[in-house]
């Protein structure tokens, strides 16, 4: 069977820059938004036009920087937005305007206090103004995540027969098991007229640990675009990361789904992001993390230098790390220790393993990490010995 692509959505410089704290100024916008590129991403989401002047200016200097990506703009579902939003893009190779509204009878009724029905004509119109400005329009339903099937059903085919090209399928709030995301969007192929002229996005919030699982999910079940963020960063909890919807469609082959991502510049992607919006990556962030190949154990360590496979599923190499790493601590054995000996240029002979390592624990008690000059202090009291 072909594999499918998956399209990569990167919303970091729209819902990852609502992370407080996380402001970027446009400059720092544009050297992402090139980097992005660079990375292979599809579409990259800009900013929220209509937010503010310095939102305008970014998202319009952006599209007349990007040269492979589709460059998107959010908006509200009114006019207003959708024109600034089309100004600001005007320079796009490939523009689109990510328009919606919310369709979850919370959103309806506190949001809107508004009906159903209302809702429909809102979304229908505002896809088909957004469409008098750019072809590629992609509808968000908000809160579709506690939205019920049927109704989203309604407002996806009311849309598509409005003109949108891409259904965006938001779980805002971060609700959803993968099993009841993943139903919803088979719900939606399999019950929405006109589907096969869209494709379905996927859109997770982390708010239960959940953003990536949902979204595999519903890539699993037909969706072919997952909207995701470097480093997770996002709204709350953030939303589903990049790295990690990457790496899993290229371990798992038999999903029979990839993307047109360049894993090997995850790592520098990853804090490039970081550091421009200061906002550090956890040591224990799969995939990027700073331990995320780093061994500590003794039993791993014995395990990794005879083999790697034994306990790491991808190669650093993949995402631009360059080897995996032999952390000594307390816990850490023999073999842990000659490798690192190794490491820095001596051989040790079993003898004078069985000194250093006694020398070794000794330090080991006493601090979270054995660096290189404790090392080298334990081959002078070999040599001393000797
Ligand atoms: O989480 C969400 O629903 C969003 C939409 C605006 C796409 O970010
Ligand atoms: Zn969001």
């Amino acid at each position: 069977m072909n594999s499918e692509k998956i399209e990569i959505f990167d919303t970091t410089l729209r819902d990852g820059e609502q992370v407080p704290g996380c402001k970027l100024n446009t400059e720092q916008k544009l050297i992402i938004a090139e980097r992005l590129d660079k990375l292979g991403i599809d579409v990259i989401e800009a900013g929220f036009p209509v937010s503010s002047p310095g939102d305008f200016h970014s998202v319009s200097e952006i599209s007349k920087l990007v040269k492979n990506a589709k460059v998107c703009g959010l908006t509200r579902a009114n006019k207003k937005d959708i024109e600034i939003a089309a100004e600001a893009l005007k320079y796009a190779k490939r523009p689109r305007i990510h328009t919606g509204i919310g369709t979850s009878d919370s959103h309806i009724k506190y949001k809107f206090n508004s009906t159903r029905e209302d809702i429909i004509e809102r979304a229908i119109d505002a896809v088909k103004y957004a469409k008098s400005f750019v072809e590629d329009v992609e509808f968000y339903a908000e809160d579709a995540g506690r939205t019920d099937n049927e109704f989203l059903a309604r407002v996806c085919e009311a849309v598509i027969k409005a003109g949108a090209t891409v259904l965006n399928i938001p779980d805002t709030t971060g609700y959803c098991l993968p099993e009841e995301y993943g139903q919803k969007i088979k719900y939606l192929k399999e019950n929405v007229r006109g589907i096969e002229k869209a494709i379905l996005s996927c859109h997770c919030h982390n708010d239960l640990g959940l953003a990536t699982a949902n979204s595999i999910a519903g890539a699993i079940n037909g969706a072919r675009q997952i909207e995701c963020t470097i480093n997770g960063l996002g709204e709350r909890a953030g939303n589903t990361a990049l790295e990690e919807v990457v790496m899993i469609l290229r371990q798992h082959k038999d999903l029979n789904l990839h993307t047109n991502v360049n894993s090997k510049m995850l790592n520098t992607m990853s804090s490039l992001v970081s550091d421009l919006m200061g906002m550090p990556v956890q040591p224990n962030k799969a995939i990027i993390g700073a331990n995320a190949f780093a061994h500590s154990s003794g039993i791993h360590q014995d395990g990794v230098i005879k083999n790697r496979e034994t306990y790491e599923i991808m190669n650093p190499e993949d995402v631009g790390v360059n080897e995996s790493s032999i952390i000594l601590t307390a816990r850490s054995g023999r073999s842990a220790l000659a490798y690192r000996f190794k490491h820095i240029g001596f051989d040790v002979t079993k003898n004078e393993l069985d000194f250093l390592y006694g020398e070794f624990l000794k330090v080991a008690d006493g601090k979270k990490e054995v660096d290189n000059d404790d090392l080298t202090l334990m081959m002078t009291a070999l040599t001393r010995k000797i």
